[in-house]
This record gives structure tokens, C-alpha cells and sequence, in this order.
């Protein structure tokens, strides 16, 4: 079942290419600016412990930059090894200026 919206930034807080991290019910996530486009996904790679936020946005793709694996800020798939598991992503929409994300 799906959960409640949770507001967790203002829509023009991010230019693109920018991101921001989250804590949403207990959960570090990353919102992510690609393009215009706002998407908000797991804020830790799935290769090894460590925090995309210090990695970089590029095409619709967050990129780590522990050992280079990027994943498609959409879908959550990785498009490069070594990474081979998805990140989570969750839905965002926005109302009123306010971003909202959806929590399982
Ligand atoms: S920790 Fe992200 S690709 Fe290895």
C-alpha cells in the first residue's frame, strides 16, 4: 500500500545538477535536480556503503564516485558496472511550490 506525501523541500531550492539530502521516515535519500526534472532516490550506492551525494548528476544518471557506476535517476538501474543491483527510487510530485515525496 502506498504511503503518505511527506514535504521535504521547496521547488526551487535545487538548480540543476544540484542535490540535496533527505532523512524521510528514518531513510537517507538524495532529491536530485536532473535537468529540471526532480527525482529522489536511495542516498547510498548499492556496490558498497557509500553516499552518491558525493558523486555528480549527468544525463538523467547519478554517477558514484567511489568506483565510477552510474544509475538512472528514473528507473534506479545501474547502466555501468561494478554496481549490478537497483537503488531505490520514490515517487516526488510538487504543489504549490512544496516537494513531496512518497514513502512506501
Ligand atoms: S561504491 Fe558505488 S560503485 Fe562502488
Amino acid at each position: 500500500m502506498a504511503g503518505d506525501w511527506i514535504s521535504i523541500a521547496r521547488e526551487d531550492e535545487l538548480t540543476p545538477g544540484q542535490m540535496k539530502r533527505i532523512q524521510v521516515a528514518g531513510q537517507r535519500l538524495l532529491l536530485c535536480n536532473a535537468d529540471g526534472k526532480l527525482h529522489v532516490v536511495d542516498e547510498m550506492c548499492s556496490h558498497e556503503d557509500y553516499s552518491l551525494f558525493l558523486g555528480c548528476i549527468q544525463n538523467g544518471r547519478i554517477k558514484c564516485s567511489l568506483h565510477g557506476s552510474y544509475f538512472d535517476l528514473e528507473t534506479g538501474q545501474p547502466t555501468t558496472e561494478p554496481a549490478d543491483a537497483p537503488i531505490c527510487t520514490y515517487p516526488v510530485k510538487t504543489i504549490d511550490g512544496e516537494v513531496l515525496v512518497q514513502m512506501p
